[in-house]
């Protein structure tokens, strides 16, 4: 594109049309050599396509105002209570599991997704029942930070089409499942033949990508190698492969399961071999749990490229295991956080920081070696790691300039709020309160790709 005479002399008005908002205060996020950098008086500039063009010192304001073209009169000033942090990632949920939410934590895995999963899984043939679920959960993890969702819906097309389009409407960002699974003894009536799960796979693949939404994709997604048949997993694999899919599944999140996986493919020499064996093992490959893996089998994770959803709220809710991240850090394998609704209880990746701190401590005491998981890395873990573990680093997970700003207004004195700052309070005690304590009512805008998300605009 040829460029007019006077932009090419001052380089200015190129990007002077494209500068859409300025936000100057407090910012906290993840780099590549620091879990949380505190920016205390800094100029952030977003442009109209949502990405962030600049991110300096306040003090160039007027400088940068001259060179990117905007007004310093325009400059929104964050208050004294309040930073951005990015936008959080949950790396594991299932939208459909919604509904019951915070019950039915009474029973380990296996018993536990034939008594209340399945049962409420097969409902979503219902297209009414599947909106006003689906408008629900992406609100609630909207309102409760989580601007990038990896969701698992049900086996029904339709509605998780729809899941999608909720998603891109509301405005956030995620990777949408429909769930395969042609193996299901106990409830017989949840589960779908062979050649249907693949067809039906291509199929919600094909219209999903047809809506061209930008911040909504498909994800391949075998429920686990329980649920499915070695024909089902090597026709997934093939699916991913060819369309250059992610992949998301469960693994090794409970001792019986890791049993019944070695009965049923015995041919295999590992829970980790079986997804390696199918091509569901790739550097776009997200599995959740992972407690019981083997160090052999970190390994092959990581020659793979393949990450972890460390979901603690779930494994300690369904007593399933307590992943060791300290052992999976060793191993180099990435890794993100997960909610895992309904095996965990909230919808908010707040409460993973928690528990996954809480349970790096667990482990401390019956292994004094092993070092509790600071704030700031479980900061890092709920934003950047996140954003590695989905293979979205290039495009989300911190402030870096060219990365979409996906980011959260947070303030921690909001009237009746649930915490309170004292005059000595540093930026970074503020945040390891509002990690510890904070909730919905303390992120006061949500953005997604430079758009308000949060609050809601009134048509929703
Ligand atoms: N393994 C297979 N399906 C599920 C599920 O829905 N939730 C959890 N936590 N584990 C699973
Ligand atoms: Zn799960």
């Amino acid at each position: 594109r040829a460029l007019p005479t006077f932009a090419i002399m001052s380089g200015r008005h190129d990007t002077a049309a494209g500068i859409a908002r300025v936000y100057r205060g407090s910012f906290v996020h993840s780099t590549r050599d620091a879990a949380l950098e505190i920016l205390n008086d800094f100029v952030l500039g977003v442009d109209k396509s949502g990405k962030i063009t600049f991110i300096e010192e306040g003090k160039n304001v007027d400088r940068l105002a001259q060179e990117q073209g905007f007004n310093t009169a325009d400059v929104e000033n964050l208050g004294p209570d309040e930073f951005f942090m990015p936008g959080m990632v949950d790396t594991h949920i299932h939208a459909s599991q919604y509904t019951y939410m915070g019950t039915a934590l009474d029973l380990p895995l296996l018993q536990w997704l034939n008594t209340y999963t399945f049962p409420v899984e097969s409902r979503y043939q219902d297209l009414k029942f599947a909106r006003d679920v689906y408008t629900k959960v992406v609100k609630r993890t909207l309102r409760n930070g989580t601007t990038t969702a990896c969701y698992f819906a049900t086996i029904h097309t339709d509605a998780s089409l729809l899941l999608g389009q909720i998603a891109d409407d509301l405005g956030q960002r995620a990777l949408v499942g429909k769930v395969c699974m042609d193996i299901n003894p106990m409830v017989p009536q949840y589960k779908e033949l062979l050649d249907e799960s693949k067809d039906e796979t291509l199929r919600f693949i094909r219209e999903l990508l047809q809506k061209k939404y930008p911040r909504v994709k498909p994800v391949v997604t075998p429920r686990f190698a329980v649920s499915c048949s070695s024909s089902l997993l090597d026709a997934l694999g093939e699916i991913a492969r060819s369309n250059g899919l992610h992949i998301q599944s469960h693994i090794s999140e409970n001792k019986e399961e890791v049993e019944l996986v070695k009965q049923l493919f015995p041919d295999c020499l590992s829970y980790t071999d079986v997804y390696l064996k199918h091509g569901l093992l790739t550097d776009k490959t997200v599995m959740a749990h992972g407690c019981h893996l083997t160090d052999e089998e970190l390994k092959i994770f990581h020659k793979n490229g393949a990450s972890i959803s460390h979901c603690p709220s779930s494994n300690i809710s369904l007593m399933s295991g307590i992943l060791n991240v300290r052992n999976v850090q060793k191993h180099k394998v990435k890794l993100g956080l997960g909610t895992d609704v309904a095996g965990g209880y909230s919808a908010s990746i707040l409460d993973a920081v928690r528990r996954a701190i809480d349970t790096s401590k667990v482990l401390t005491i019956e292994h004094p070696q092993l070092r509790p998981l600071t704030f700031e890395e479980v900061f890092w873990l709920a934003t950047l790691g996140g954003s590695e573990a989905l293979s979205l680093d290039d495009r989300i997970g911190n402030f870096e300039v060219g990365k979409d700003f996906d980011a959260l207004r947070v303030n921690v004195s909001v009237p009746g709020g649930p915490l309170d700052v004292f005059p000595e309070d540093v930026l970074k005690v503020i945040v390891e309160k509002f990690l510890n304590l904070g909730d919905d009512r303390n992120i006061v805008e949500v953005y997604v790709a430079g758009r308000k998300a949060v609050p809601f605009s009134g048509k929703e």
